[in-house]
């Protein structure tokens, strides 16, 4: 068997070496970014007088093949590919001959895999944040669709004070912009490709980083070569920007488990999105809510785990360094399934308005408003504060209506008491943000504006 390296071994490698160092099994997604780089290398090579246009054309002839036989799944992967790069090259001397054995002149898997993975990285953002963007888009639809329905706002999950639903569904939507908005920050650090590096230390042969840096249409080439091999910053941001959207899916998919409820009522979930019971006939279950929860755990393990790996490392290269490709992969699938599998869970619910709007029409969540009707009587908040407060105990110990008090109260009245018919206090939210009607309304313009911005940058 012919390792990379077999010039200076006299022995090849062992099973147990090879079973546990191997990353083929993993690193085979990275085969398409591999290619593109090795054509950009060519490229470079060329253009040092390396390689004669005639051998770089062997070479991509070769590696055109290569592409051809991965797609169709005919390329023969040997014991000794122990990841893809090795079984790219191999294959591209077995197919090009001379010139094929010419195409790592210069390079190093140190470098190459870096690149590699910065390729994959800055592709696998575009499309998360581009599911993203989508998901934005259906609770903007929702939040449309929803009107002025409302709902008990909740604090510490006790009813606080009614919400219009749409003002509830963007609220979701904003902590996703921002992910967005991360993912795209992270993907600006990670456009930065460390081809030239070399093992660690560059190259004597009169190689350009800037120009396989364009070819490659990254932003920069890196400017420290023992900083390009070891960093993995890219990964680590990468898997952060992932388990926050997790956990930001983790919340929905929490609310989502509560209303579906029998108790809560708010949602009705359709079949295609949920699922029964093996045992019991009556169920219908969220899974998609509990998983896009329960994955979230996983998300960040696969950052605690990175970190771990990468604290201890010195410059440069390391083997451990091999360690961030499950990880993120896992990262970047998970996600994306989650968000697809939430999106329809949303968009195929069945919102029952009535049922929220009868939840959230308690007189009790009025009295921040007569609390407040108090004050623009001019009396001092806190003071106002402990006669609702008492009214309310009243009310409760004595189970007489709340309106009846309000309207007893000297300092409260007619006009107080009407703050609690059904649906009044909601409409009193006007301040900018705020979960009224009018609010809510200048707010889904301001959200829908931002959709259009974020289109343009992803
Ligand atoms: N499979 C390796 C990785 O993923 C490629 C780089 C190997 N470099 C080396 N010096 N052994 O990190």
């Amino acid at each position: 068997m012919n390792t990379l390296w077999h010039g200076r071994f006299e022995a090849a490698p062992s099973d147990e070496l090879l079973a546990f160092t191997v990353s083929l099994p993993f690193d085979r997604r990275l085969a398409s970014d591999d290619i593109a780089g090795s054509r950009a290398h060519v490229s470079g090579l060329v253009r040092a007088h390396i390689l004669t246009p005639h051998e770089a054309d062997a070479i991509g002839t070769a590696l055109d093949q290569i592409e051809d036989e991965l797609q169709a799944a005919t390329f023969s992967f040997l014991a000794s590919d122990e990841d893809i790069h090795t079984a790219i090259e191999r294959r591209t001397t077995e197919l090009a001959g001379p010139a094929g054995a010419k195409l790592h002149t210069g390079r190093s898997r140190n470098d190459q895999v870096a690149t590699d993975l910065r390729l994959y990285t800055r592709r696998s953002l575009t499309s998360v944040a581009l599911r993203l963007h989508e998901l934005r888009g259906a609770l903007a639809e929702l939040a449309t669709d929803a009107g002025d329905a409302y709902l008990p706002g909740y604090t510490h999950l006790q009813q606080a004070q009614p919400v219009l639903l749409a003002h509830h569904l963007l609220a979701h939507g904003w902590a996703l912009g921002r992910d967005v908005d991360r993912l795209l920050a992270t993907r600006q650090r990670a456009d930065v490709c460390p081809l030239g590096a070399g093992a660690l230390a560059g190259s004597s042969l009169p190689l350009d980083p800037e120009f396989t840096a364009e070819v490659l249409g990254f932003d920069a080439a890196f400017e420290n070569s023992l900083d390009a091999v070891s960093d993995r910053d890219f990964v680590a941001e990468s898997l952060f920007d992932l388990a926050l959207v997790g956990v930001h899916l983790s919340r929905i998919g929490e609310e989502v488990v509560l209303w579906s409820t029998e108790e809560f009522g708010f949602l009705h979930l359709h079949d295609a999105y949920s699922t029964g019971s093996s045992m019991l006939p009556q169920k219908k279950n969220p899974d998609i809510a509990e998983l896009a929860r329960g994955k979230t755990g996983r998300l960040i393990g696969n950052l605690t785990g990175l970190l771990v790996t990468l604290k201890g490392l010195p410059l440069a290269y390391n083997r451990d360094l091999q360690e961030d490709k499950e990880p993120l992969f896992d990262s970047v699938d998970q996600v994306l399934l989650a968000i697809a599998a939430l999106r329809g869970l949303l968009t195929s619910s069945d919102f029952d308005l009535q049922r929220m709007q009868r939840a959230a029409d308690v007189p009790h969540g009025a009295a921040t408003d007569l609390a407040e009707h108090l004050v623009s009587g001019g009396m001092p908040f806190r003071d106002a504060h402990v006669v609702v407060g008492g009214l309310v105990r009243d009310a409760i110990e004595r189970r007489v209506p709340l309106a009846d008090l309000v309207q007893a109260h000297p300092d409260l009245g007619e006009d107080a008491a009407a703050l609690l018919e059904p649906g009044v206090t909601v409409t009193r939210r006007t301040t900018r943000g705020g979960a009224g009607p009018d609010a809510v309304a200048a707010q889904l313009a301001r959200y829908k504006e931002d959709l259009v911005k974020d289109q343009q940058r992803i």
